[in-house]
């Protein structure tokens, strides 16, 4: 039955005349998907990551840093869609502070330390279909932003859902757009290598790449990292954070034992047994920011010697093929994780960042709280924590996950939460404007539909 599927996907992407490499890649994980492929790593395989080099610990001369950073290409991953918080198209157009969206702030993240610096930093989106067309649009607004004859962007691959019961080709003739996705950022780097970006970066004298999310405000273009990257003549470096017991079920950096590689576990490749050791953040002390840093000479050579198949562990991502209809068909993604690429490379390092350099929008919570006067972005573009701690959001699902229910309870702005520690909301409360929350405040299910009234104080304890 799956050969059949395989082979009704294959065709599909042969119609949509998608490329024979983005075929073999898709071939190559369509495989190990109808095989059960798990990508297991267990306990005993692994030992926790204990000496890292840490950012701040790191002394890099100046003009060393300077020269690193001009020889650095900015890329962003835009071609996720936030279907977690029902959006359909890319989430860094999103306004999250004073009207600028994601996107605003990376370019003027770019332009600052282009100025500062005096480097030529392009930025290079990796897009998606759906993201591709709004988010160029979004650009013409930068008409200086592009460098050296560069393109703003590169498209990934798109291949098709499947349907959950026998892995066959989904068909969804009333929209039929979604019947395909794009297959995660692990796509990035057959992407990059059939779109030639790679040799055309090299030619025109670019070494290094900084690769982040774009809805990761804390990626700036950092000359000390770049520097400190130069300095290890690594091909691939991850960033990473420390776990605090908010962060126990994602992922966690390790080392693998048979080859001492540095290694991505991530809770779908941990059996049951496995758990308490995957959630102990004392023992697995570090996770990956999705900030990676690449030479990008070593990158290529890697990627031409696998025709751009680096074989990552399979994320089975499971979903209904209308994002928005839950009782629409269930779907299989298979996607893979750009990170888990560390384990490819021989001599990958990762460098432990302070946590501000880890500002992510997974949810509406993040939104509510970068949106709010708790942050606030300089003129370089950088968004920083400026109350005295991050007010732990927590809004009721039912009413706000979704972004335009969300929107439509906080229809004149968000609350103050600079002096707030906490803010539970249950049940729908729609916000008048001016609200200020101090403390810890609890808002209880009122029933029916409820408003907080105009410049409302609600203090708690
Ligand atoms: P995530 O996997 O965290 O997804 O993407 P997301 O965009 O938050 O969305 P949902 O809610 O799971 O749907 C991390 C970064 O990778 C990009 C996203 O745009 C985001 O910047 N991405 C993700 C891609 O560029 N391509 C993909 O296929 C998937």
């Amino acid at each position: 039955m799956s050969e059949q599927g395989l082979q009704r996907a294959v065709d599909k992407m042969t119609d949509a005349e998608l490329p024979p490499a983005t075929i073999e890649v898709f071939r190559h994980y369509y495989r190990a998907l109808a095989e059960g492929a798990t990508g297991r790593v267990a306990e005993d395989e692994i030992a926790p990551v204990t000496d890292l080099p840490l950012l701040t610990e790191q002394q890099v001369e100046e003009s060393v840093a300077r020269d690193a950073l001009a020889k650095t290409v900015m890329i962003r991953l835009n071609g996720g869609l936030g279907t977690s918080m029902g959006i359909t198209k890319a989430k860094s157009l999103l306004p999250v502070a004073d009207g600028r969206s994601f996107l605003d702030l990376i370019v003027a993240q770019v332009q600052a330390a282009r100025a500062q610096h005096g480097v030529r930093l392009p930025l290079l989106l990796m897009n998606s279909f759906r993201t591709r067309e709004d988010t160029l649009d979004a650009l013409a607004a930068y008409p200086d932003l592009a460098v050296d004859g560069l393109p703003l962007d590169f498209v990934q691959s798109s291949e098709p859902k499947l349907r959950a019961d026998d892995l066959t080709p989904v068909e969804w003739p009333e929209d039929p757009e979604l019947e395909w996705c794009p297959p995660g950022h692990g796509d990035i780097y057959p992407s990059l290598l059939g779109a030639g970006l790679l040799d055309e970066l090299i030619d025109k004298g670019f070494r290094y790449a900084l690769v982040a999310n774009s809805d990761n405000l804390g990626a700036t273009p950092d000359p000390l990292l770049a520097g400190w990257f130069a300095s290890t003549g690594a091909p691939f470096a991850i960033e990473v954070c420390a776990r605090t017991k908010a962060d126990r079920k994602g992922g966690h950096l390790a080392v693998r034992r048979s080859d001492d590689r540095l290694i991505l576990r991530e809770v779908a490749q941990t059996a049951e047994e496995d758990m308490d050791a995957f959630t102990d953040e004392n023992r697995h002390r570090w996770f990956s920011t999705n900030s990676l840093w690449w030479d990008l000479e070593q990158v290529r050579d890697v990627l031409v010697e696998r025709d751009g198949v680096l074989g990552l562990p399979l994320i089975r991502n499971a979903k209904t093929v209308d994002p928005s209809d839950p009782s629409s068909p269930e779907v299989i993604q298979i996607e893979t994780a750009m990170g888990a690429a560390i384990e490819v490379f021989e001599g990958a390092t990762a460098i432990g960042v302070p946590r501000t350099r880890f500002l992510p929008v997974k949810t509406t919570n993040d939104l509510l709280l970068l949106r709010s006067d708790a942050y606030e972005v300089d003129d370089a573009g950088a968004v920083a924590l400026v109350a005295e701690q991050a007010c732990l959001v927590d809004l009721d699902p039912a009413f706000y996950k979704r972004l335009a229910d969300f929107d439509e309870r906080f229809p004149d702005g968000v609350p103050s939460l600079r002096d707030a520690e906490r803010l539970v909301v249950r049940g729908s409360w729609t916000f008048g404007p001016d609200v200020t929350v101090r403390g810890a405040v609890d808002l209880a299910d009122p029933g029916d539909p409820a408003q907080i009234e105009p410049g409302a104080e609600l203090a708690g304890s």
